[in-house]
């Protein structure tokens, strides 16, 4: 698996660094108003695990699962919810976890979908974003790095479903995905 790799972009304690940044404030943002931490699956699976083990208030996790829409084929568009949040969110402080920001469909459609539900406040922390190929707007409140646009996997994030399990984020081989 290592030998798919290129580079490491983000080592594990860079990541835990940061994600130790962003739980702090986060539990400082958070105190007293309960928020429900919602993931949105599967790439953010790891980081989620590791955020909300740093963010030291009560709080509530769910997961939603949305379908991919086929990567850099198709246009932007129809995001279907494959598997909702399961508690009631009118009324309730949500911060949506992702792994990556990259055009910004996905979140953009879900954060629209959530607050249509009467959330009474709605955040985004994303670990990741790639501005260079943002379609449209987000706004990101709690934001790990900013990354330029090259494939990254690991930590979560996979490519063809493979390498979410690497302990760290790192650029893939051109070769691997049928690069030069
Ligand atoms: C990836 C990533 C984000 C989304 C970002 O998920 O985890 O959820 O794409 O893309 P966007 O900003 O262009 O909408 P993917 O659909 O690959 O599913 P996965 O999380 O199961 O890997
Ligand atoms: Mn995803
Ligand atoms: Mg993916």
């Amino acid at each position: 698996m290592r030998d798919d790799i290129k580079e490491v972009y983000f080592t594990e304690q860079q990541l835990a660094e940061k994600v130790a940044e962003l739980g702090a404030r986060i539990t400082e943002d958070y105190r007293d108003r309960n928020p429900l931490i919602v993931s949105v699956l599967k790439g953010s699976y790891v980081f989620m695990a590791d955020l909300t083990r740093r963010i030291q208030t009560p709080c509530n996790i769910d997961f939603m699962v949305v379908s991919s829409y086929g990567k850099g084929t198709k246009t932007s568009g129809e995001v279907q919810i494959i598997k909702d949040i399961e508690q009631p969110i009118d009324g309730r402080d949500l911060l949506i976890v992702e792994d990556i920001l990259d055009s910004g469909v996905t979140l953009n459609y879900l954060m629209q979908v959530l607050m249509a539900r009467g959330a009474n406040s709605i955040r985004l922390c994303t670990l990741l974003s790639k501005p260079a190929r943002h379609k449209v707007h987000v706004p990101i409140d709690y934001l790990g790095f900013e990354i330029p646009d090259e494939f990254v996997v690991g930590y979560g994030l996979d490519y063809a479903e493979k390498y979410r399990n690497l302990p760290y984020i790192g650029i893939l081989k051109p070769s691997v995905y049928g690069g030069e």
